[in-house]
């Protein structure tokens, strides 16, 4: 269903101490009605942040990466089986620097999608154009082939357990925010997408979160706009009193 989203990703940044100070801060936290938040954290802190996390019960934990496989001879990856046995149900998939520093391509990006959905996690699936994409006006056919090659081999019910997010390149950790109208477009262009594969009704329910460089300075802009449900947050989700001023901007 859709759902208003403050997500956060913490990408390969706290030590443990400063982890276990924000969890219980933004637990500790009255979340606006309405509001859902998410704290992607390093696999690490994720069974601690999922102890400290389960007294709201509208904050949830999310692995950064997953692997496809059950289990196996996978050195370094973790599993949906590990995560399941910590209680965790959430994921991101297709970040852009998963993409484009770890090779991960967009078959095994649909592999770790179907796996998710396949039990039962609720899955960020993350897309986004390059900077160059963006200057030669092929952004949208760009994102829309990055859905179709992850995401739309799902069947129908099971966009149900999908969240997108939408995050330019050239906006992510470099301060450059794409502007509210910029995230409408694209976010009406996702729906649309989802429209005419799947159905209008799917397509209303879909939450589309923006990310890029979403600040407390700009989050209500952005997400005052009629497709951008929410935000995933990377640098300004690392300090409990700027996130919670993004939980805040809806
Ligand atoms: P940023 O990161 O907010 O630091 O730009 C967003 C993301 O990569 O998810």
């Amino acid at each position: 269903m859709r759902q208003k989203i403050a997500a956060g990703n913490w990408k390969m940044n706290l030590d443990s101490q400063k982890a276990r100070e924000l969890v219980t801060e933004l637990s500790n936290t009255m979340t606006p009605s309405g509001v859902e938040v998410i704290l992607a954290c390093p696999a690490l802190y994720l069974d601690m942040a999922n102890t400290l996390a389960s007294k709201n019960r509208k904050v949830h934990i999310a692995a950064q990466n997953v692997h496809d496989k059950d289990n196996g001879a996978y050195t370094g990856e973790i599993s949906h089986e590990m995560l399941t046995s910590i209680g965790i149900k959430y994921a991101l998939v297709g970040h852009s620097e998963r993409r484009e520093y770890f090779g991960e391509k967009p078959s095994f990006l649909r592999d770790k999608v179907s796996t998710l959905v396949n039990n039962g996690f609720t899955t960020i699936f993350c897309c986004g154009e390059p900077l160059k994409v963006r200057k030669s006006k092929k952004h949208k056919s760009f994102v829309a082939k990055q859905l179709k090659d992850s995401l739309f081999h799902l069947k129908e019910d099971q966009l149900k357990s999908i969240i997108v997010a939408y995050e330019p390149i050239w906006a992510i950790g470099t301060g450059v925010t794409a502007s509210p109208a910029q995230a409408q477009e694209m976010h009406k262009f996702i729906r649309s997408e989802i429209r005419k594969k799947y159905s209008s009704q799917t397509a209303k329910n879909l939450s589309i979160l923006y990310g890029g460089s979403v600040k407390p300075a700009n989050a209500s802009q952005l997400f005052s706009k009629a497709d951008v449900d929410g935000g995933l947050v990377g640098g300004a989700s690392l300090n409990a009193e700027s996130f919670k001023k993004i939980i805040n901007s809806f």
